[in-house]
């Protein structure tokens, strides 16, 4: 199946089974912002606890907190973002339509990577066993001359973009002779430059209203702060401040589904570390980070790390954690060594010492600072992309599971009653009442037991469990599990240790010890 068919059913499915929903959907939807179901919302949670845990529980020099989405508006001037957080926008006349520069201009080097491909494949057709690609690649007078004209066009716009050249930029897209895909005419209109943040104003218009933005990130909420938790908690540098929080972007190409969202939820962390040290750290939590995400038993094939060429005038060094997407390898996690930046803008700005006493070295310094910085959105789409599996049974039908990892399914545990008579839903009632203390678990008596085990599947429950009229005597149940299908007759009693284990939290964070 074309990947982008993929991609469709995996949007199909998060909305038919509770996951994901176009917000204000009755009213045909919101465009770029999403709201998370009954289903959505326990995966999300999950996600988020297990990055939290994984911060502020296993690391003695981390401290969460909690800061407000509205900030004093110096904040967003002392950090860049009033001035430069842009992105160079065209609009062709006659759709009306509104575009960003740059990513015209990546589709179309896109096409050439497509154009490429394509050659390739039509020469491995046609050659069969004889095929050698390496070298056809290298000799090929098409794929020369393909590549040749990409790495001229990417070397002419990576120059634009690092100058911040509009005019260079439109040019080029007159050059490629780049349409409107709406219109199909190049009637474009300037470049410019457009803010991301979202305004608004904090009280009356009468008392002068202060014009205030929605943080478009959460870690200037921890910037500021430093120094009170510091103070507070009694940290010694090296020390971490970890959040989690909505975050706000009014992006112009919203697309791909939760990928690239209007609002949107980042889990940051911010470790703030002795000058001179940072290096060692930023390998440190590379590594770290790149743990968390194998831990969830994707495959190591699923991630790259893609190091940041052009790095912002601020960072001495940056990486990207990519995941294999249905539509390719994309960012999820960037981890940032953003020198000492962001703390010295806040003392300048605010006129306050915000300045660390090193008990060790006798020496006062502003910390630098490692930045983890993950979308939660994109976290849940690359889960769900792995997740979502279609498997061919041996009777002919074909079944949609969610290989969620145990500890991230929204239900753990479905308890079914064979029949809705004789007792059964009475002791099935009872097992949920008993075990839904431990993890989240379910009734279900509707449709017959094989829809029910679909039904299960379709979410990501890891486990269900049927009483049937044995049970009233024995007090087993048969236990299926939902990877392998395959089914064992356990004792109730024994439910709790054979499963409490498995789907919890705390299994996956043994991992990373
Ligand atoms: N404080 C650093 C920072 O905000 P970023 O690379 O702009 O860095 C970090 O964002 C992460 O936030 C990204 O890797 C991505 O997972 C997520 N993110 C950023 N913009 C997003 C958007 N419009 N929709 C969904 N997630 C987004």
């Amino acid at each position: 199946m074309a990947q982008e068919d993929v991609f469709k059913k995996i949007v199909a499915h998060c909305k038919e089974y509770g996951f994901v929903f176009p917000s204000s959907d009755i009213y045909d939807g919101l465009a770029a912002v999403y709201d998370y179901g009954q289903n959505g919302v326990e995966l999300k949670n999950n996600i988020k606890q297990y990055w939290w845990q994984s911060m502020v529980l296993l690391h003695d020099n981390i401290v969460g907190i909690d800061s407000a989405i509205f900030m004093h508006p110096t904040i967003w001037k002392a950090s860049g973002h009033v001035d430069a957080f842009n992105d160079p926008l065209i609009d062709n006349r006659d759709s009306k339509k509104r575009y960003r520069a740059d990513v015209l201009i990546e589709d179309e080097i896109a096409k050439y990577d497509d154009k490429i491909e394509k050659e390739v494949a039509k020469a491995a057709k046609r050659f069969k066993e004889d095929f050698d690609e390496a070298k056809y690649r290298a000799t090929s007078p098409k794929v020369l001359e393909l590549q040749e004209k990409r790495e001229a066009l990417h070397a002419r716009y990576s120059a634009a973009m690092n100058a911040m050249d509009l005019n260079e930029l439109r040019q080029i897209i007159l050059d490629e002779e780049i349409v409107c895909p709406i219109s199909g005419t190049r009637n474009w209109t300037e470049v410019r430059q457009f803010n991301l943040m979202f305004s608004t104003e904090m009280g009356s218009t009468a008392d002068g209203a202060m014009k205030v933005y929605l943080r478009p990130e959460t870690a200037q909420g921890i910037f500021v702060n430093y120094l009170n938790v510091q103070k507070t908690g009694r940290m010694k540098v090296p020390f971490g401040i970890a959040q989690i929080g909505k975050a706000f972007r009014n992006e112009i190409v919203a697309r791909q589904f939760i990928f690239r969202m209007r609002e949107f939820e980042q889990m940051e962390m911010q470790f703030f570390v002795r000058p001179g040290t940072e290096m060692e750290w930023f390998s440190k939590w590379k590594e770290t980070r790149m743990k968390w995400h194998q831990a969830l038993g994707f495959g190591a094939d699923h991630y790259r790390f893609h190091d940041h060429e052009k790095l912002a005038h601020y960072a001495n060094a940056a990486t990207d954690v990519e995941f294999l997407m249905p539509f390719g390898f994309k960012e999820v996690e960037g981890i940032h060594s953003r020198t000492n930046f962001d703390l010295s803008q806040h003392e300048k700005y605010s006129g306050k010492s915000i300045k660390y006493f090193d008990p060790e070295t006798n020496e006062s310094y502003t910390p630098y600072v490692i930045e983890t910085s993950i979308g939660v959105d994109r976290m849940f789409l690359s889960v769900m992309s792995a997740a979502y599996t279609e498997e061919q049974l041996e009777n002919g039908e074909t079944r949609v599971v969610l290989k969620l990892p145990a500890a991230l399914a929204p239900v753990k545990l479905a308890v079914l009653p064979l029949v809705k008579k004789d007792g059964l839903p009475e002791k099935a009632r009872e097992i949920v009442n008993d075990l839904k203390f431990h993890f989240n678990t379910i009734y279900d008596e509707k449709d017959s037991i094989g829809k029910r085990y679909r039904r299960q599947d379709a979410v990501g429950t890891p486990y269900c469990v049927t009483v049937d009229h044995d049970t009233l005597n024995d007090n087993c149940v048969t236990l299926r599990n939902r990877d392998t299908m395959q089914q064992e007759r356990v004792a109730i009693s024994d439910l709790n240790t054979i499963i409490a284990d498995r789907v919890s939290i705390t299994s996956l964070l043994k991992k990373l010890q």
